[in-house]
């Protein structure tokens, strides 16, 4: 029996290699239906047969409780990018420096998630995810069901192979239509890999190409376009529109030939990866920190898309700012459903005669806002309705004003709830006191339901924790870990405190200057316009607005009750003269600390004077290991690097 099952086996993995990597069917489908439920049979009447290779494990089912975390013995880098022709030239001059006459592979730019794959023995043992290049997540259980992935590969030897998982524009399609909603088929694969049930995966169709070797030298190889040859005679599903090119010109030609023939693919790619040949010259031009400088990725230009203005909005910021905004007929572009895009301000709109009802192209370029670019005049019909500019806030109905020589007009109304919900939104952002765990939502359902009407009362939530806890969408942990976020944000150091409280005119860069010169908010505060304007890059117009905004009582008496609520008010960041034990070294950060934000951490060691990078090396000279540490602290024993406690690291600071 098991000389049948072996036979059909081979019969089903061939039929897979042939219709899923070659795209040469060889079988029908009945034919392969029939030799699937001949297999699953025999699978059941002998268990102890069935191989983890068998085709029948690619359906699913197997349901794992987490996922484990995997180290990449060779990290996972990614790409630097280049974006038009001159930056290309750019990238090939540097290449030259080093290189005399470099030849390329060019290869398709597929957009999906990168995935690592393990064979042993020729059969796969283990996939995992990217993650953040040195420990990503162990996807087996789905990568088994991606039926370009072979289980087992055409020579019995142990090898790493890295690609893409992809989902093609079809099954995307399908899948949403099906009732899911997903932005894109990136967003859909990673969505699909990201499933303990294997069954999800199964169900969703995913694709995988494979594109790097990390080893080549190990199989005697000393080209890319050798590496990518020999992966295909594995059996791996290796793109058929890799081209090598002998220069730039053919480079050219060949990103020329993918921007206008990418409609016509069946997967979405988003550009075109570069890479010299020659492993050797890949080897002497090296890496930076975190990409190749032997490969980039050329990105295809920003998409534009026609849509139609539904309907013209307003909405308030954080200084009273009142902008117009497109609603438009939902649209894909770049490979995102965008339904609103910004209109600046009312000379903007006025300037390009945008009108609602109005046929549109839109523009997204990366993660920057949709615009839109320019009125399609001959789709008008006559039923446009003229834009007109609000005279009032739309929440609090106070008449806007538009200040002299400004293209927007502001909402000064000082108790209008939309500045102030925004206002409030800025305090606890990336760059002001940083507290995570707060979505824009929260913020505004707890400023509604009175717990936060000011930034004093962030520090006063844990006396309503109670309440909190008893609301919809939260728990215990979730309250208490935002508590401890909002009670870590007071050892903030002072710049981040004048960024969040939005004082008008002072970005993280103005504060981060006046911190640092004047070291503690008493001394600003006390500080004249010839004291604030004196200081190099403050212009008069923010030392102005620095001195107004401190002479008034609201605005002392928020500093005092801050202060006394144990709001740090001092620069921290001031980088120490003498000798510390941090000074020179590298610390990499890993577990979580009790006592800290991972921002915090790093900034009281960059302080003073030491640096912190994400990743452990034979460069880290420090380890600081938090609670449940993980692989960076297993990684740091094994080479023998130092590892601190949080208690280790508290003492060393407190000495100086
Ligand atoms: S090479 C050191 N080749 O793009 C080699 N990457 O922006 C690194 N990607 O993380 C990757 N298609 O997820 C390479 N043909 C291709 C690719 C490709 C898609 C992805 C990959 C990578 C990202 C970099």
């Amino acid at each position: 029996m098991e000389k049948r099952i072996d036979e059909i086996i081979n019969i089903l993995n061939k039929a897979n290699y042939d219709y899923y990597t070659l795209d040469k069917p060889t079988i029908t489908d009945q034919e392969y239906d029939r030799y699937m439920q001949e297999l699953i049979k025999l699978e059941n009447e002998y268990p102890n047969l069935k191989r983890d290779d068998s085709p029948t494990q690619r359906v699913g089912g197997m349901i794992i409780d987490e996922f484990k975390k995997v180290t990449h013995e060779i990290p996972m880098l990614s790409l630097g990018n280049v974006f038009n022709e001159d930056e290309i030239r750019l990238f090939d001059e540097r290449v030259k420096k080093v290189v005399s006459n470099p030849k390329y592979v060019a290869e398709l730019k597929i957009d999906g998630l990168s995935v690592s794959l393990l064979y042993k023995n020729g059969k796969l043992v283990r996939a995992a995810t990217r993650g953040d290049g040195v420990v990503g997540e162990d996807i087996t259980h789905n990568a088994r069901t991606i039926k370009s992935i072979p289980l087992t590969i055409n020579k019995a030897i142990d090898i790493e192979v890295r690609g893409e998982i992809y989902m093609s524009k079809d099954s995307f399609n399908k899948l949403n239509e099906s009732g899911e909603n997903f932005a894109n088929p990136r967003n859909a694969a990673a969505g699909s890999v990201r499933q303990l049930d294997s069954k999800v995966a199964a169900s969703r169709n995913l694709d995988c190409f494979i594109y790097h070797l990390p080893d080549p030298e190990d199989y005697n190889i000393y080209t890319h376009d050798d590496a990518l040859r020999f992966m295909k005679e594995l059996g791996f599903n290796v793109n058929p529109n890799n081209k090598k090119v002998n220069n730039i010109l053919e480079l050219l030609d060949y990103i020329e030939y993918w921007t206008k023939n990418r409609p016509n693919l069946p997967y979405e790619i988003d550009g075109i990866v570069i890479k010299v040949n020659d492993l050797h010259e890949q080897a002497r031009l090296g890496f930076t920190a975190r990409s190749p400088k032997w490969a980039t990725a050329y990105k295809f230009p920003a998409e534009e898309v026609l849509t139609k203005i539904k309907d013209i909005i307003f909405t308030v910021g954080r200084t009273g700012q009142v902008t117009p905004s497109a609603i438009l007929e939902p649209v894909r572009v770049m490979g995102s459903v965008i339904s609103k895009a910004t209109l600046h301000n009312e000379d903007y709109v006025v300037s390009k005669d945008i009108r609602i009802g109005d046929v549109v192209s839109i523009k997204k370029a990366g993660d920057v806002i949709p615009e839109v670019v320019k009125v399609i005049k001959d789709r008008r019909d006559g039923s446009e309705k003229p834009f007109e500019m609000t005279k009032n806030c739309p929440i609090c109905k106070e008449k806007l004003v538009r200040k002299e020589k400004e293209a927007a007009y502001y909402c000064v109304n000082e108790h209008c709830p939309a500045k102030k919900i925004e206002k409030l939104i800025h305090f606890t952002s990336r760059h002001a006191m940083n507290i995570e765990g707060f979505g824009d939502r929260i913020i505004e359902d707890f400023y509604n339901m009175g717990f936060l009407k000011n930034y004093e009362d962030f520090y006063n939530l844990k006396d309503h924790s109670k309440d909190l806890m008893e609301l919809e969408g939260f728990g215990f942990k979730s309250i208490n870990k935002l508590l401890d976020e909002i009670e870590n944000s007071k050892n903030n150091s002072l710049e981040r405190l004048l960024f969040g409280i939005s004082i008008r005119h002072v970005g993280v860069k103005t504060a981060d200057i006046l911190a640092n010169n004047f070291k503690n908010i008493d001394n600003l505060m006390n500080a004249s316009f010839e004291d604030v304007s004196s200081i190099n890059d403050i212009g008069e117009i923010i030392a102005k607005s620095v001195v107004d905004y401190f002479s008034l009582d609201e605005n002392k008496n928020l500093i005092s009750n801050l202060k006394n609520l144990g709001v740090n008010m001092s620069y921290l960041k001031q980088k120490s003269d003498k000798e510390t034990e941090f000074t020179g070294k590298t610390f990499v950060l890993t577990g979580t600390l009790e006592r800290f934000t991972r921002t915090i951490a790093k900034e009281k060691i960059e302080a003073l004077g030491g640096n912190v990078s994400g990743s452990v090396s034979n460069k880290t000279d420090v380890v600081i290991a938090g609670k449940e540490a993980g692989s960076k602290l297993d990684k740091a024993l094994k080479l023998g690097v130092s590892v601190w406690n949080e208690e280790e690291f508290i003492n060393t600071l407190s000495k100086y």
